[in-house]
């Protein structure tokens, strides 16, 4: 698989990364199994064989447990760590924590960064993250009191770069004021299910238009060099597998996707993850399945070529509407 440096870094990543949200198991306080730590290592095996390079992961995936047997998974193949890049998120706490009553809430806190950021290396094993993410905005950032807490983990060596998770322009101009460096990354969910990013660009100046609180965003994050991060790449397999009940253009875009996966002698992930690649903002999809098989399919996106007239077919279908 092709490889490319994210803006204003060091490194040289695979054209898609492997999310790790699914390989800890379930999100309870049980320790893994042997069973979920065996498909884990077979996941990640296929990732790296099938040549990517980049792991994205949370400090709340399935309670800490992806990052815990991907530690047990970098002991066991020797090495592992310099060949890859790790990317970790924080900013979400769960209710329950600390007190019983605590709410589900967001913490951009400098002493919750800052735990965090030890809790993820801890788990992992590693001595540092190659990008933190702040997963979700929270409506309490100090920008001050975040930048203060990443000086701290940079100047430690605990992580390298930095981004945010489903952040607005206006949220990451906020945040970045505050920075002596850049945020590279900004991963958000978009798929042709989940697509407004794409087509709220489209819409600019229509009656019938919706706008939404991320107008621009693609193009923010070009102008400013961002890397964008597609999370929910093939919004869980509904894509190609809608249930009896989805919308008529939900069940025709399955249908386009296996025609062209047929006649392009490739697979339906690979067709679906292209069309992400092929838009020139540079999208790096972030796919999220456990299943070896699916993993493989995925990696050969970075083969297939759509034209515009097979992109703008796909769009038009998963948008209900032809262009203009
Ligand atoms: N920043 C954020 O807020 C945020 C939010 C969500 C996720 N993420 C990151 O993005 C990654 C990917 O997200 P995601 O897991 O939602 O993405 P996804 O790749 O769209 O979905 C993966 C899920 O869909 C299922 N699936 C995939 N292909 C399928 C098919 N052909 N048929 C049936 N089921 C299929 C998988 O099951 P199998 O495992 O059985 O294949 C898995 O449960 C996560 O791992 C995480 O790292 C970030």
């Amino acid at each position: 698989m092709k490889k490319y440096t994210i803006p204003n870094t060091e490194l040289k990543v695979s054209k898609l990364a492997y999310g790790c949200m699914g390989i800890g198991g379930s999100w309870d306080e049980e320790p893994s199994t042997i069973e979920s730590i065996s498909n884990a290592t077979d996941a990640i095996t296929a990732a790296l064989e099938n040549g990517i390079n980049i792991f994205d992961h949370a400090d709340i995936y399935a309670k800490g447990k992806s990052e815990l047997v991907f530690g047990k998974v970098l002991k066991e193949i020797k090495g592992l760590r310099d060949k890859i890049i790790i990317q970790s998120k924080c900013g979400i706490r769960f209710k329950g924590e600390p007190e019983k009553d605590s709410p589900g809430r967001y913490d951009f806190s400098y002493e919750h960064i800052i735990n965090s950021v030890d809790g993820s290396l801890k788990r992992l094993g590693i001595d540092s993250l190659d990008i933190l993410l702040l997963h979700r905005p929270d409506p309490l950032m100090e920008p001050e009191e975040v930048a203060k807490a990443f000086d701290e983990v940079r100047k430690k060596g605990k992580v390298r770069y930095f981004g945010v998770s489903n952040f607005n322009g206006g949220q990451i101009t906020l945040l970045q004021n505050s920075l002596d460096f850049p945020i590279v990354i900004n991963q958000i969910e978009i798929s042709l299910l989940h697509h407004h990013v794409i087509n709220d660009g489209i819409l600019a100046n229509q009656l019938n238009g919706r706008y939404a609180a991320s107008t621009g965003l693609l193009d923010y994050c070009r102008t400013n060099d961002i890397q964008v991060q597609a999370w929910s790449p093939v919004a869980l397999g509904k894509i190609f597998n809608p249930s009896l009940d989805a919308d008529d253009n939900v069940k025709a875009l399955a249908e386009q996707i296996s025609i062209y996966a047929e006649e392009k002698a490739t697979s339906k992930e690979a067709i679906v993850l292209s069309w992400l690649l092929k838009h020139p903002v540079g999208i790096q999809p972030v796919i999220g399945t456990t299943n070896t098989d699916r993993i493989i399919n995925s990696c050969k996106a970075d083969d297939v070529t759509l034209s515009r007239e097979e992109w703008y077919r796909l769009f038009t279908i998963a948008r209900a509407n032809s262009v203009p």
